[in-house]
């Protein structure tokens, strides 16, 4: 994988911001878009555009073939038994609500509980939240360990009285860049009758995954993190599981039949497609999922791993710093705070020399509570960061302690 040649795909990477050349390290909050996603989707403005599954006319039928194309390469990115397993939905906030308030509220009941970990986005907190206090499901939390590992003891002891209907976890996390050991949880999920969903948001922009091999029952991300378009995310399901849900959002595209007494459903997935639905948007993720399928997710991972250990030697060097999570299994996602500076300067000062990084909480509250403190500094790497970008990020932080200091 030639970097360089790589970077030359992303229009956006060449500026200088107020002078310096962008260092872009916030691509676990979203990614940049290669010219081969910008064309799809001005290409299919220009050229072939129209509502789709409605009209009989050209148009719509070849926009709808499209954009249905990105279906067949969502199913084949993660290895799903048919494309009727894809379920499209806003972002995985939206692939989250959908099932906490389909599977949650509609097939989970009252007193089952679902268990997710500690160091779970709030979009993996609040529609389970949501379902607790509406349908009276019990929520679990299963720790971490100091390391910012999933505690599997704890796990499995939360699991034990097979109460659990839902295993809700994330597959890596936005802070700590910890991947969980998605299949042992799923085996262990499974073992004591439970179904699993994993918020792939982070991991499936940095290793293949295979949902069959996962065993997993449901499997989400977004597409704007993949080096596509805001606006689309994917819901895996397996097709029992989408056979028993009742719908989420009613409305157009995702009926069979509707009179004033009774309407009917039309066939997964597009009984969880209601409305008109992110057309261009679909036809810039087809794109997206081409484009890091033609550079291979063996050759990515490889990358993103160099990048990792040099990072993780380079920021440890820095006096005063603090580098959360130190999981065995980790990827290009690195939380850190420094001893005299709040986060926020931190960030600030960092893109005074043009580099970008995310500070806050992350999404991730009772986490940063975990952790003791109530926000960190976070770079992330693309398929297009460079060491020379690690090496920049790291001396800017050494002047920026010093400065502080
Ligand atoms: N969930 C995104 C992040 O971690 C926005 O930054």
């Amino acid at each position: 994988m030639n970097v360089d040649d790589i970077r030359k795909d992303f229009p956006i990477l060449g500026q200088t911001i107020r002078g310096k050349p962008l260092v872009f390290l916030d691509s676990a909050a979203s990614a940049q878009k290669p010219r081969a996603v910008i064309d799809a989707m001005r290409n299919a403005m220009e050229t072939q555009y129209a509502n789709v599954h409605r009209g009989l006319h050209w148009m719509s039928e070849r926009t709808t073939e499209a954009y249905e194309a990105c279906r067949d390469a969502a199913a084949a990115l993660m290895n799903a038994e048919s494309r009727e397993e894809i379920v499209f939905t806003g972002n995985s906030t939206g692939a989250l609500n959908l099932v906490a308030h389909s599977y949650g509220r509609g097939v989970l009941k009252p007193g089952q509980a679902v268990v997710i970990s500690g160091m779970e986005h709030h979009s993996n907190i609040v529609p389970w939240q949501m379902a607790r206090d509406a349908h009276g499901i019990e929520l679990r939390v299963a720790p971490i360990t100091d390391s910012g590992e999933l505690d599997m003891t704890a796990f499995e002891a939360l699991l034990q009285d097979g109460k659990v209907g839902l295993v809700s976890m994330t597959h890596m996390s936005n802070v700590l860049g910890t991947y969980t050991p998605a299949a042992r949880i799923a085996a262990l999920a499974h073992q004591y009758g439970a179904k699993v969903l994993f918020d792939g948001s982070q991991a499936i922009v940095h290793r293949a995954i295979d949902v069959r091999a996962l065993d997993a029952d449901f499997y989400c991300w977004t597409g704007h993190k993949l080096y596509g378009p805001t606006g689309i995310g994917v819901l895996y399901a397996k097709r029992e599981m989408l056979e028993q849900m009742p719908p989420f959002l009613g409305g157009g595209d995702m009926i069979s039949s509707v009179s004033y007494e009774k309407s009917t459903w039309a066939r997964v997935p597009h009984k969880f497609e209601a409305g008109t639905p992110a057309i261009l948007e679909g036809i810039g993720l087809k794109a997206a999922i081409d484009y890091v399928q033609a550079i291979g997710f063996e050759a990515m991972a490889a990358h993103e791993a160099s990048l990792t250990e040099h990072a993780m030697a380079r920021l440890s060097q820095i006096e005063g710093i603090r580098i959360f999570g130190q999981a065995q299994d980790r990827g290009g996602v690195i939380s850190f705070a420094l001893d005299k500076a709040h986060s926020h300067d931190v960030a600030t000062l960092l893109d005074r020399q043009g580099i970008a990084v995310r500070a806050g909480h992350h999404c991730a509250e009772p986490l940063m509570r975990r952790l003791g403190v109530d926000s960190t500094a976070r770079a992330s790497f693309g398929v297009y960061t460079t060491h020379a970008e690690i090496d920049a990020l790291a001396d800017t932080l050494t002047r920026v302690r010093e400065f502080f200091a």
